[in-house]
């Protein structure tokens, strides 16, 4: 009797792109709106700047062409994608989903389109989702994207989180193929993600369809979320290096989320490695929630430090609490 060979499948890594607005905002210019300074922004976060949506550019807008850059990228048609995953929690509307808003926009008329929310960690959450859809082969070519809003959910007069967020998108494309048994091939290694609701309070939206009809906005414990943020991160980061067998040393890109440079600057001491090995965004895009991670990947790769082959450790946490982690080889 012979053994049926079951072919194993990795996602891996084909193309990226991103998308800014085009009006950039300096912290001395938020300083004439509320009561800060460039210099207590940078000590505390490393922010010096951020991009705003114009008005009437939504989340799909931003969304649509990072994914165009990113197609573009790898080289292939729109026509050979059949799963989006859209990580915001600034949809344009409560529903449908904006992925779907963003297939149509592309000309895409088969196959998947949805959101994820988890907010800060979302890119994450929905790199896990499209992974697992590849590799179990029910999608074959799959958009990851991220894309915020943020502008549109910030109290303005708040000067504890106005000055955090900025707006931007970025997307990978993920294509499916056979696995190497030796874990050298590339693409994505492992994702690792975590929820802890008790967390609530720390960070969330004071509205939304089913509690007050309203919007709301965006409501911080930023010395709490910091607090979590740097033992969680580190947690995770742990799991992710020891499920691929790895320590910090082989690992040749951190590419976290942006929220804080001093929590970047912690989780890169925690493995040990230096700011050659870091890259960072946050000084002229700020916090922008589920697209961080994807703008910071598609900066590195468009400038040539990140290099096809090389390990890449993916980190984030936001609203819930949600975190998480991944391996990817590029
Ligand atoms: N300008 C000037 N002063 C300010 C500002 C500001 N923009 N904001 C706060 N302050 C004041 C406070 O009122 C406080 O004054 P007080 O001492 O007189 O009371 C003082 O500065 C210190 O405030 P803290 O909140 O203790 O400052 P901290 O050093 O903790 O920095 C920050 C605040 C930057 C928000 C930090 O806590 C942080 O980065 N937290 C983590 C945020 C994060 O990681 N979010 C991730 C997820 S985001 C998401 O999921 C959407």
């Amino acid at each position: 009797m012979t053994a049926k060979r079951t072919v194993r499948l990795r996602s891996r890594v084909i193309g990226c792109g991103a998308y800014l607005p085009e009006t950039v905002v300096t912290n001395d210019e938020l300083a004439k709106r509320v009561d800060t300074t460039d210099e207590w922004i940078r000590q505390r976060t490393g922010i010096g700047c951020r991009h705003i949506a114009a008005p009437g550019e939504m989340t799909s807008d931003l969304g649509r062409r990072a994914a165009e850059r990113a197609l573009a990228n790898a080289g292939i048609g729109a026509d050979e994608v059949d799963l989006i995953v859209l990580a915001t929690s600034t949809p344009d509307e409560t529903f449908p989903a904006t992925a779907t808003k963003i297939q149509a926009r592309l000309g895409i008329t088969r196959g998947m389109a949805f959101d994820v929310q988890a907010v800060c960690a979302g890119f994450i959450y929905a790199l896990a989702v499209a992974d697992n859809f590849l590799k179990l082969g029910q999608a074959r070519t799959a958009l990851v994207i991220g894309a915020e809003t943020f502008s549109r959910i910030l109290d303005w007069t708040d000067r504890q989180t106005c000055v955090l967020f900025g707006d931007g998108a970025g997307a990978l494309v993920l294509r499916a193929g056979p696995s190497k048994a030796n874990g050298r091939d590339r693409g994505v290694l492992s994702t690792h993600l975590h929820a802890d609701g008790r967390y609530h309070d720390a960070l969330y939206v004071d509205g939304g369809p089913s509690s007050t009809g309203k919007v709301g906005h965006l409501r911080m414990e930023g010395r709490e979320v910091f607090r979590h943020a740097v033992v969680k991160l580190a947690a995770v980061v742990e799991e992710a290096l020891a499920a691929n067998h790895l320590s910090g040393a082989d690992i040749d890109w951190l590419v976290p989320h942006q929220a804080n440079q001093r929590i970047i600057d912690g989780i890169a001491r925690k493995l040990g490695l230096d700011d050659s090995h870091v890259v960072s965004t946050i000084e002229h895009q700020a916090n922008t929630s589920a697209a961080s991670i994807p703008l910071a990947l598609n900066e590195a790769a468009s400038d040539g430090r990140l290099q096809p082959g090389q390990l890449v450790l993916i980190e984030a946490i936001g609203g819930g609490l949600a975190w998480g982690a991944s391996v990817i080889r590029w």
